[in-house]
């Protein structure tokens, strides 16, 4: 143990002062006073499982995908238009009206648990399991940002010299355009488009093509809880006219946007672009997610962590692990492992219990990967059995490639592929090479040394370090979530920071 310790460049001294776990961390219990909604959203999933699974079942049986008319050019000006008319009645009403009417539409999506997950299992091809925990984090959201909103939109008074009192407040920006992505079509749509409406902004929601109909579930909720139809619009149709066309409009005050990072970039550019009025951004993209294993590392935390992070919900997720840089002592043992957890993946039709591995989204990601398998074949050393890809249900299973050098992955891979690097010397070194990448947004450490993973995370310019854990799935409120880079602008969704993003600033100084 000692001499792999060397061999990473520890000091003695170093090791002599570090408490060693020889257990798993367990994972931190949420605080009760603050979260007591959240620990029953966002956690023991398992343990709720069972009681859904017959009304998930009628519910599924009985489920619709409804089409959801594209908006054309007239609408979207009209919609503008109206969002603006709009947004000073709704920005005056008191926080905690509107705080009320997400809390209510939280309630009202929570009873609707099984038809909602019914109809991301169709419309998304989610996994039950994926499901059941958006729907959730959907909840959440709502009733963070609600009492978020009411925390925060008080007016503070500041000092200043008699005769004179000044007071800063937090006013709302005005129409903002929502972008959302199909990967999280409730969860991150409605975390956007609440996090906007709390802090008294009026919303333009463009969520992905893929996915309007469960966008549109959400929108009748939160109208049948009282928001206004002018308040919040959905206009449905492709980025490259709909979404454009927003982002272009002179008339909208900001835009929030998860997805890639290129088309970030485009939002950013034509933002730059147009006359008028400087227009904020706030953009969540993807990552070259990694993690890192050195030499003390329980190799069976880390297998588990590693098939969580890198395939479920078949690799889809923004926060997936991508790049494993374990440390070359335990590296055969590790790879052994992950060999036999990732065998043990069924692979399949969503709507099966079974299945751990759903399809992804669509043609074009079916196909994307595909490529990118046909040259890591030919240039990596495959880990895993290739497994029968079937074009038609879009189903991939579970890869993994060795690769001689971080740099050598040069791309977000957005599927269930795992690029594995061996290391071995500093392990400042690896985080180096993964800053260097360019990506900011999950970092997995897996290491027994408490002083090492504070260093590390330390380091790496990544917005959610995870240390001996998964490195997916942040609940709101308590693992606010977000990258910097070319993963996004900073803000973290789901943390105590996020509204101000979404206010403009307004000191007020009267001479009394
Ligand atoms: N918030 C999600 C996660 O943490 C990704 O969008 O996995």
């Amino acid at each position: 143990f000692v001499h792999q310790l060397n061999d990473e460049s520890i000091g003695m001294q170093e090791l002599l002062q570090s408490p060693l776990h020889l257990q798993p961390v367990p994972s931190q219990p949420l605080p009760p006073d603050l979260y007591g909604p959240l620990r029953r959203n966002s956690a023991g999933l398992d343990l709720a499982m069972p009681d859904l699974r017959a009304p998930l079942e009628q519910a599924a049986a009985q489920v619709t995908v409804p089409a959801v008319p594209e908006a054309d050019p007239a609408r979207i000006a009209e919609a503008v238009a109206r969002s603006r008319t709009a947004c000073p009645g709704w920005s005056r009403a008191p926080v905690e009206q509107r705080a009320g009417m997400l809390r209510r539409a939280a309630d009202a999506m929570e009873e609707r648990m099984a038809p909602l997950c019914a109809l991301l299992v169709k419309e998304a091809a989610k996994t039950w399991g994926d499901c059941v925990a958006e729907v959730r984090e959907a909840v959440d959201f709502l009733r963070y940002y609600a009492g978020e909103a009411e925390r925060i939109l008080q007016p503070v008074t500041l000092p200043g010299p008699t005769g004179e009192s000044n007071t800063l407040r937090l006013t709302a920006r005005g129409p903002w355009v929502c972008i959302s992505p199909w990967n999280f079509p409730l969860a991150i749509f409605t975390g956007q488009v609440a996090a906007a409406l709390a802090t008294g902004n009026t919303v333009l929601a463009k969520p992905a093509e893929q996915t309007p109909a469960i966008a549109l579930e959400a929108v009748k909720l939160l109208h049948a809880a009282g928001v206004p139809p002018d308040v919040l619009q959905l206009l449905h149709g492709p980025g490259e006219t709909v979404g454009a066309a927003l982002v272009a409009d002179p008339r909208i005050a900001g835009v929030v946007f998860t997805g890639s990072t290129q088309v970030a970039k485009i939002i950013q550019r034509a933002l730059a672009a147009k006359d008028g009025p400087i227009v904020p951004l706030i953009a969540e993209t993807g990552g070259i997610n990694a993690m890192l294993v050195d030499s003390t590392a329980l190799p069976e935390q880390v297998a588990d962590a590693v098939v969580q992070s890198a395939f479920r919900s078949a690799g889809q997720r923004c926060s997936a692990l991508r790049l494993l840089c374990v440390h070359e002592a335990i590296a055969d043992g590790v790879i052994a492992m992950i060999q036999g957890a990732a065998r043990e993946l069924v692979t399949g039709d969503p709507a099966q219990w079974a299945t751990d591995v759903g399809p992804v989204i669509d043609d074009e990601a079916f196909e994307g990967l595909q490529k990118h398998l046909r040259r890591l074949h030919a240039e990596a050393r495959p880990l895993l059995p290739p497994g029968e890809a079937a074009p038609a249900s879009r189903l991939i299973p579970p890869q993994a490639f060795e690769l001689s050098d971080i740099a050598e992955v040069k791309q977000e891979i957005f599927g269930p592929v795992l690029h594995v690097v061996r290391w071995r010397g500093d392990p400042l070194q690896v985080i180096e090479a993964i800053n260097v990448l360019g990506y900011g947004l999950t970092l997995g450490i897996q290491t027994r040394i408490d002083s090492r993973s504070l260093a590390l995370a330390d380091s790496a310019h990544i917005g959610n370090v995870y240390v001996n854990r998964n490195m997916i799935g942040a609940v709101v409120g308590v693992q606010p979530f977000g990258g910097e880079g070319l993963s996004g602008t900073g803000p973290k969704a789901g943390g105590p920071h996020y509204l101000y993003r979404f206010c403009a600033e307004q000191t007020v100084t009267i001479n009394t």
